[in-house]
């Protein structure tokens, strides 16, 4: 697939020297808010989604930001738990809201979720979500938990991230990397390293800085959980699709009887032809935003989507058998022919 060029952050040269000077004359010297953020703001370079983006029947109905606990598996995904957390900013720095970052990688020995077979592949780490979604909120703040991306021949070691800003219907896709020499699993020194990896390699050194993380131990635990900051620069401004039905898109779960003696949550919303539903409820991971939920068009039904395009306008129910601790859920929508899949 092409790559394309990075979208640059443009400020006069005069004024750029001068800040640069500033920045290396004195680290510690905090300068206000927006010309610290236009210093030192890099956008995120634009590159290639890969091949491996999981077809929709690959994709897991828990898609949430937890990679690492896949439905209710017992056994949790094989491999070091990583957590990253970062914002997803436009280019002044502001944070962006109801933006859609998308996570997708190799599992601990190479192997995606993609497959162009019927259902994931069969290879990939069976207690491993491959992919994992997060609506960010008014801070623009995202958090992931997964496990160390594995390796395959060709690459160096990378998660894939698609970006889908409001008013744009197509995800901005990049990838972030590892600040350090990658060794297989036996131990060996890769063959494919950032130096000679034909995504990372060609990138500006400022953006290489940017996307090729440091990841640190997590305080206090016992199973080398490492973490790492990120934040996603978008080269577009954001703007809020506005929807037909007044009102925002915090629904209250009715309690009505679900399957062998279960309760369920009704959602009702005003829906309209060919917009694209996804849930979100309970926060994750130490109060952290909403977690994606999956979800039944019937009362009893199975539980067997994680998103749904309305075929027609009208009163849409919607089935989640997960309680909402905050009493309500929130509903996002994807306007029509924005991407629910490949573009
Ligand atoms: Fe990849």
């Amino acid at each position: 697939m092409k790559e394309s060029k990075p979208l640059p952050v443009y400020i006069p040269v005069n004024r750029r020297r001068f800040f640069k000077s500033m920045a290396a004359a004195s680290a510690g010297f905090t300068l206000p808010g927006f010309l610290a953020e236009a210093l030192t703001l890099t956008a995120s370079p634009v590159v290639t989604q890969g091949p491996y983006y999981p077809l929709s029947d690959d994709i897991p109905l828990d898609k949430d930001n937890d990679l690492v606990q896949l439905g209710d598996n017992l056994t949790a995904a094989t491999g070091i738990v990583t957590y990253i957390t970062g914002r997803v900013l436009d280019s002044s720095g502001n944070p962006i809201r109801n933006a859609l970052v998308e996570c997708w990688h190799a599992d601990n020995e190479g192997d995606y979720l993609y497959s162009t077979g019927t259902g994931r592949n069969s290879a990939c780490d069976a207690n491993f979500a491959g992919f994992g979604q997060f609506l960010t909120g008014s801070t623009g703040a995202f958090r992931f938990r997964t496990i160390k991306a594995g390796l395959y021949t060709g690459r160096t070691r990378h998660f894939h991230w698609g970006v889908t800003i409001p008013g744009k219907t197509t995800r901005t896709c990049t990838q972030t990397g590892w600040n350090e020499v990658a060794y297989g699993n036996n131990g060996a020194v890769w063959a494919t390293q950032n130096s000679n990896d034909n995504v990372f390699s060609p990138l500006s050194a400022a953006q290489k800085a940017s996307i090729l993380l440091d990841f640190t131990p997590v305080a206090g635990t016992t199973t080398g959980e490492v973490a790492a900051n990120w934040d996603f620069v978008s080269g577009y401004t954001p703007v809020e699709p506005t929807y037909p039905a007044p009102g925002g898109f915090l629904a209250q779960g009715e309690p009505v009887a679900g399957p062998n003696g279960t309760v369920r949550y009704k959602l009702t919303i005003p829906a309209y032809a060919n917009y694209c539903y996804e849930i979100y409820g309970n926060p994750t991971m130490a109060d952290l935003e909403w977690k994606a939920l999956p979800f039944s068009l019937s009362q009893t039904g199975s539980i067997d989507r994680h998103k749904h395009v309305a075929t027609a306008e009208g009163s849409l129910s919607l089935y989640v058998a997960a309680a909402a601790e905050k009493g309500f859920y929130k509903v996002s929508f994807r306007v029509p022919g924005a991407n629910t899949g490949m573009p």
